[in-house]
């Protein structure tokens, strides 16, 4: 099978090689996890600047797990291929996020029912005004009734994607004053392309660090909490 625009030079994936349903994480290392530890039968359809790319099975269905680097830009190229070029129709970020809550737990899950952002992603469509960036509301509702019947400790609600890791100034401005919960760096230029595109998304985040208190998960911790979105994004198939 092929298809106008596949390859990518972004992705070498032959079109029908992804999944209709893609579970995307930052970090290459551990797309790879996932695939090794989670998916049936594995196979590499992606390594093009590292950012891989593997589709199996898991529990007889099919999915896909791919690397989406770090930053709109970067998660903006992956997902808009995806949906417009591949033809995939859901994807679900598994990443991490820094809590603007003073007692929010490390370890704890985000599940982004909304994003805003400082980024200018959504001028590029001409919207006279300010596009509210959503998750897909049935990937969100099963999220929320996966994530109760597996006992996590979860919050819904609205996220921060910034542009900006290493801000100027440690103030978190007026976002947690809006009940923004937590901030990263990806889900808005998800749910966007999403949106235009005529596709589904969803964004689910472990608390990695604490804004308020300067707390941190470690490394092994981060790889323990990875371990329950990584069931909660695979149950959602
Ligand atoms: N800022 C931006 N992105 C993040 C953070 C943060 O503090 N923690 C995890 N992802």
């Amino acid at each position: 099978m092929s298809k106008k625009n596949t390859p990518t030079p972004h992705n070498a994936a032959q079109y029908g090689q992804i999944a209709k349903t893609v579970i995307m994480a930052g970090d290459p290392v551990r797309v790879k996890y996932i695939a090794e530890n989670f998916l049936e039968d594995p196979v590499l359809y992606n390594d093009v600047r590292g950012a891989c790319g593997y589709t199996g099975t898991y529990q007889g269905k099919k999915v896909s797990v791919q690397a989406h680097g770090m930053g709109i830009p970067s998660i903006g190229i992956y997902t808009w291929e995806l949906f417009n070029f591949y033809d995939v129709e859901r994807i679900i970020r598994i990443g991490t996020c820094g809590s603007y809550k003073a007692d929010a737990k490390l370890g704890s899950l985000v599940i982004a029912e909304g994003a805003c952002t400082d980024s200018n992603y959504g001028k590029d469509r001409g919207i006279p005004g300010h596009f509210s960036a959503i998750a897909d509301f049935s990937l969100l509702r099963k999220a929320v009734e996966e994530a109760e019947k597996q006992g996590l400790d979860y919050e819904v609600g609205n996220v921060m994607t910034s542009d900006i890791f290493y801000n100027a100034s440690p103030d978190q401005g007026q976002w947690p004053k809006l009940g923004v919960l937590a901030v990263e760096m990806e889900a808005y230029g998800l749910y966007f392309n999403a949106a235009v595109s005529g596709k589904k998304a969803l964004a689910i985040l472990t608390v990695s660090d604490n804004t308020v208190t300067g707390e941190e998960l470690s490394a092994s911790e981060r790889a323990l909490g990875m371990d329950k979105m990584i069931r909660l994004a695979l149950n959602l198939l």
